[in-house]
C-alpha cells in the first residue's frame, strides 16, 4: 500500500468527515443513510476464529454486505494460535475504538486491540490475568474516560479496569458482580449466516473511507502479484493491458542521461549481511567444527535428541557394573556448570558420527580437543581416531589422562597416504575415542577441528571465502528471531556466548536445534575484522519472539517481557557489550575478557540494534525505550538500531514503531526494516523510499528478500530494489538480504541465499550474484541519471549509477527485467552503447 494514497485517504476522512456523502463507491451496493446527519449503520464481527475483525455495512436493500477483514489476531505462535474468539467492539467517546477478545481456553491472557478509525490499528497487547481460559469479554467507558472490562472464565466473572488508552490493565480482586446481559452481542445475518458482533451507526463518509482502503489494498494486491514477463508474449499482453506499444524484435532501446553536476553523498555501508543460526548454518554450517554434540548437551524432546545424540556405544542409562557395557552419560561434577553431561568412557570404544559424516582432506591436519579426568586418579590412555566404514583406523594419536580434575588434552590427525581407502564425500567416516582397557575415564567438549579454517580463526574456509566475496561493509549477527528467541528463558545473552568454550551456555534454538554457542560473539566479532566489515550485534529488547509458544503457565508470545524487576540488569547487559569490545583491558573487567580471548585491541563497535521485528506492544515499548535510552546516554558515539515490525507499511507494528523512533530519535538513530515480498511487491514500490522524511532516523533494511518459485525472477526484483534503494541511500544507511545460509536438507527457511552441505560444492543462488554485483560496486555518492523510457517499460528496469571516493570509479548497475536486450545509449558521462541482456544484470565502468 503506498503512503501517498494513506495519507490522501486521511486528509479526506478529515476533511469530509462533517459533510454528506452522496455517492457511495459505485460497483458495491449502495449503502443506506440513516437520519439527518448521514449516518450508516455497519456491523463489526468475526466471519471465522481465523478470521479476524470484519466490517460490514447495511445497504439499501436491506441485506449487510461485508467489506473485508479489519485487523487480524497477533497472539501467540503461529499455526496453533493467532485466534480471535468473541470479539467485543466498542466506539470510545473521543470517538477512537477499541476491540477486545478471547484467545483461547489455555492461556490467561485476553486481546486488546484500539484504532482511531477502524482502517489503522495499533499493535495488540494481551494483559495477562490470574486465570486461564477468558471465554467473553465486554468493556464499557466510564465518565472519566477509562474503561471497565468484564471478563467471563471458567470459573466465574472477572473486572479490569483499564486507561483510557487501552494501555494498562489492572485486574480487581474481587469477582465482578454483572449480569450476563453485559457480554451480549448484536447479531446480523451476511451471506445467509448468522453472526454476533457490534453494530454501530458511523458518518457515511466514514463508511466511504473504510471501502475506498480496502478497494485500494485489492488493486493493490493485484499489482503486486503481477508476474515478470518471461517472454515476448507475456511482454505484449503486459504492454497491451498498459496501452503501450512495442515493435517487433529482439531489443530495447533507451537513453541514460548521466549528470555528474547533481550528485549526492550516500551511504558507504549498504550492502552488508545478516547472519542467523537458522536452517544450521552456525554448528554445521559456517562453524568448521566436524563432531555434532561434542558436548554432550543436546536435547530436544521432539526430535528425540539426549545427550547421546550422534554418538555411538553411549547410553543414557545409569551404569550396569557390568565391565562389558557401554559408556553411559553422567552429570556428577561436571566440567562446569554450563556444561554438566560428560560421558564416562568403559571400556568400549565410542563414535561420534559427525554432522551425518565427517568430511577429511588427505595430507589436511585436524586438531582434536577435548577434556577428560580420571575418576579413579589412576593414570589412563584413550586413542582418539577416524575411522572407515569397515572400523579400520585412517589416522590416530593417543592421549594419556592423568588426575582426577578436568584436564584439556589435544593431538593431530592426519590422513596420510598410508590410508588406502577412499575418504568419499566423509559420510561413512566416524570420530573414535577407544579405551585401553577397562578405563573410567570421564570425558566432555570433543572437538575435531580442521586446521585450516577462516584466518586461522575456526570458520569454515569454503563458506566464510564466499561470504567475503560479497564485499559485505557489516555484518549482523545472531539473527533474527533466533536473538529474541522463543519465550523469556530462551532470549540470546551475548555473555552467555562468550570465554572458554566450556563456560559458555549451549542452548536449543528457536528454530528448534541445538547451538553449542561454538560461534559465539568473540568469533563474530573476529569475523567481521578478517572481512573488513563493521560488526552489528543485535540484543533482544527485553522481549521475546511474539510468536513464542507458551510457557509453563500458559503466557504466550512476549509473555509479558522481562520483569521489569529485572530490567536493570538486563540494561546492564547491552551496556557490557559496548564494554567488552571496545573497552581498555587495563580497567575493564569485560575488556579483560576480550584480551584474555586473544583479541586486547578494541573491535570498534559503532553500532548496536536492539529488538528484532517485535510486535510493538506496550510491554515491549517500555523496555525497549528504557534500553535504547540507557545505551545512547552512556555511549553516544554508538549508532542505536531499533526495530519496526516484521512488515512493511502498512502494519500496524510498522506504523507504530516508526512513531516511536520518530518521537525518540534523540535516542533512536536508525530503525530496522524487514519485509519478504513477492518479485512484483519490490516492482510495484520503486518510489518506496522517495518520500521518507530525510530528517528522520535512519533506515536499516535488515532483512529482505523476494519470494516465489523462480529464482531468476526474485534476484532481478531485488536487483531494481537495491537501484531504488542506492537512489535512497542518503536515508537507507545499509541493508542485508536475508537468510544466508541454508544447510541443504536441514531449511528452515525459503528461499536463502547460499545453499551448502558438508562438501565443497557450494550452490550460489541468482540472488548471491546479485548481491555481489551491488557489493562489489559500491559507492559513497550517488550521481542522478535519467533513464528515457516509456512508464510501462521502465518498470522493469533498473539503474543505478555511484561514485567511489575511494577508488575515483564510477559504476553503473543496470538489471533488466526485460525478456528483451536492452541497449542503453549513455550520454553525460561516459559517453557509450552498452547491451544488457534479457533478464539479466550487468555493471559498468563510466
Ligand atoms: O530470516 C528468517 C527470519 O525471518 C528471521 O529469523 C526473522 O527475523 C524473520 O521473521
Amino acid at each position: 500500500m503506498k503512503k501517498t494514497k494513506y495519507l490522501l485517504f486521511s486528509a479526506v476522512l478529515l476533511a469530509s468527515m462533517q459533510s454528506v456523502a452522496q455517492n457511495p463507491i459505485n460497483d458495491n451496493p449502495a449503502y443506506s443513510i440513516v437520519g439527518k446527519d448521514s449516518t450508516c449503520q455497519v456491523f463489526i464481527y468475526s466471519p471465522a476464529e481465523n478470521q479476524g475483525l470484519h466490517l460490514a455495512y447495511f445497504t439499501d436493500d436491506e441485506r449487510w454486505v461485508d467489506v473485508g477483514q479489519l485487523c487480524a489476531s497477533d497472539f501467540g505462535p503461529w499455526g496453533s494460535e493467532k485466534k480471535m474468539y468473541r470479539p467485543f467492539v466498542m466506539k470510545a467517546n473521543d470517538g477512537t475504538w477499541r476491540a477486545l477478545w478471547s484467545v483461547n481456553s489455555r492461556s490467561p491472557q485476553f486481546a486488546v486491540a484500539y484504532s482511531e478509525d477502524l482502517v489503522t490499528w495499533r499493535p495488540q497487547d494481551y494483559p495477562i490475568m490470574k486465570e486461564k481460559g477468558i471465554t467473553d469479554v465486554a468493556a464499557y467507558q466510564m465518565d472519566d474516560g477509562t474503561f471497565d472490562i468484564y471478563l467471563k472464565t471458567a470459573k466465574g466473572k472477572r473486572y479490569v479496569h483499564a486507561d483510557r488508552n487501552f494501555r494498562t490493565f489492572e485486574e480487581d480482586s474481587l469477582e465482578a458482580a454483572a449480569d450476563d446481559i453485559l457480554w451480549q452481542r448484536d447479531t446480523a445475518t451476511i451471506n445467509g449466516k448468522r453472526y454476533e458482533g457490534n453494530d454501530f451507526e458511523i458518518p457515511a463518509v466514514h463508511l466511504d473511507y473504510i471501502r475506498s482502503w480496502h478497494k485500494a489494498l485489492a488493486e493493490e494486491n493485484r499489482e503486486n502479484s503481477r508476474k515478470l514477463p518471461h517472454n515476448e508474449a507475456e511482454l505484449q499482453a503486459y504492454l497491451k493491458e498498459k496501452g503501450t506499444e512495442l515493435g517487433s524484435g529482439s531489443e530495447v532501446t533507451a537513453q541514460l542521461h548521466v549528470k555528474p553536476q547533481k550528485s549526492y553523498r550516500i551511504s558507504d555501508k549498504l550492502i552488508g549481511i545478516f547472519f542467523e543460526d537458522i536452517s544450521r548454518a552456525a554448528d554445521g554450517g559456517l562453524c568448521a567444527e566436524l563432531l555434532q554434540n561434542g558436548d554432550f548437551e543436546y536435547n530436544g524432546e521432539k526430535k528425540g535428541w539426549n545427550a547421546t545424540t550422534a554418538w555411538m556405544g553411549v547410553e543414557l542409562s545409569p551404569s550396569t557394573g557390568d565391565k562389558n557395557a557401554p559408556a553411559r552419560i553422567s552429570t556428577e561434577n561436571g566440567v562446569s556448570k554450563n556444561n554438566s553431561h560428560f560421558v564416562m568412557v568403559g571400556s568400549t570404544p565410542i563414535y561420534n558420527i559427525g554432522w551425518e559424516g565427517i568430511p577429511i582432506k588427505r595430507g589436511a591436519a585436524y586438531n582434536v580437543g577435548l577434556y577428560a579426568r580420571c575418576v579413579d586418579g589412576k593414570k589412563k590412555q584413550l586413542t582418539v581416531a577416524l575411522v572407515d566404514k569397515e572400523g579400520l583406523p585412517m589416522a590416530q594419536a593417543k592421549m594419556k589422562i592423568q588426575g582426577t580434575e578436568w584436564g584439556e588434552y589435544k593431538a593431530q590427525l592426519i590422513v596420510t597416504d598410508k590410508y588406502k581407502g577412499d575418504l568419499g564425500d566423509g559420510k561413512d567416516i566416524r570420530f573414535a575415542i577407544i579405551p585401553k582397557g577397562e578405563e573410567k575415564v570421564a570425558v566432555d567438549l570433543v572437538s575435531l577441528m580442521p586446521q585450516d579454517t577462516y584466518k586461522g580463526h575456526g570458520l569454515r574456509k569454503d563458506l566464510a571465502e564466499t561470504i567475503a566475496e560479497l564485499n559485505p561493509r557489516f555484518v549482523r549477527f545472531p539473527g533474527g528471531c533466533m536473538l529474541h528467541g522463543q519465550g523469556l528463558e530462551n532470549i540470546y545473552h551475548w555473555k552467555e556466548s562468550v570465554g572458554p568454550q566450556k563456560d559458555r551456555k549451549p542452548a536449543r534454538n528457536i528454530w528448534n536445534y541445538h547451538q553449542t554457542r561454538k560461534l559465539g560473539f568473540f568469533e563474530y566479532f573476529q569475523w567481521c575484522e578478517d572481512m573488513g566489515a563493521e560488526p552489528l550485534p543485535v540484543l533482544a529488547a527485553g522481549v521475546p519472539c511474539q510468536n513464542s509458544q507458551p510457557n509453563t503457565d500458559g503466557i504466550c508470545g512476549q509473555q509479558g517481557g522481562i520483569p521489569m524487576s529485572e530490567m536493570p540488569q538486563y540494561v546492564q547487559d547491552v551496556l557490557d557489550l559496548v564494554e567488552w569490545a571496545n573497552g581498555d583491558p587495563a580497567t575493564s573487567k569485560w575488556a579483560k575478557m576480550r584480551a584474555d580471548a586473544g583479541h586486547p585491541a578494541s573491535f570498534n563497535l559503532k553500532m548496536v540494534g536492539i529488538g528484532n521485528e517485535d510486535l510493538i506492544s506496550t510491554d515491549f515499548e517500555k523496555r525497549y525505550l528504557m534500553i535504547c535510552k540507557a545505551l545512547k546516554e552512556k555511549h553516544p558515539e554508538i549508532e542505536v538500531i531499533g526495530t519496526v515490525g516484521p512488515f512493511h507499511y502498512p502494519s500496524s507494528d510498522y506504523i507504530e514503531g516508526w512513531k516511536i523512533a520518530k518521537e525518540n530519535k534523540q535516542w533512536i538513530d536508525a530503525v530496522d526494516e524487514h519485509y519478504y515480498e513477492k518479485p512484483g511487491w519490490f516492482i510495484n514500490h520503486q518510489d518506496y523510499y522517495d518520500n521518507y522524511d530525510r530528517k528522520a532516523p535512519k533506515v536499516y533494511l535488515g532483512e529482505y528478500a523476494a519470494n516465489g518459485n523462480n529464482e531468476l525472477d526474485r534476484a532481478l526484483a531485488e536487483g531494481i530494489h537495491l537501484c531504488n534503494v542506492e537512489r535512497n541511500a542518503d536515508v537507507v544507511e545499509m541493508t542485508s538480504y536475508a537468510p544466508l545460509l541454508c544447510k541443504n536438507g536441514y531449511s528452515n527457511w525459503n528461499p536463502d541465499m547460499i545453499y551448502f552441505d558438508n562438501s565443497e560444492k557450494i550452490r550460489l543462488t541468482e540472488s548471491y550474484k546479485m548481491q555481489k554485483m551491488f557489493g562489489q560496486h559500491a559507492g559513497d555518492t550517488y550521481v542522478v541519471s535519467e533513464l528515457n523510457l516509456s512508464a510501462a517499460l521502465k518498470r522493469y528496469v533498473g539503474t543505478s549509477v555511484v561514485k567511489d571516493s575511494k577508488t575515483g570509479k564510477t559504476w553503473l548497475k543496470v538489471v533488466n527485467a526485460l525478456p528483451r536486450t536492452l541497449k542503453l545509449q549513455i550520454s553525460g558521462l561516459g559517453d557509450k552503447v552498452v547491451e544488457v541482456k534479457g533478464r539479466s544484470a550487468q555493471v559498468f565502468e563510466l
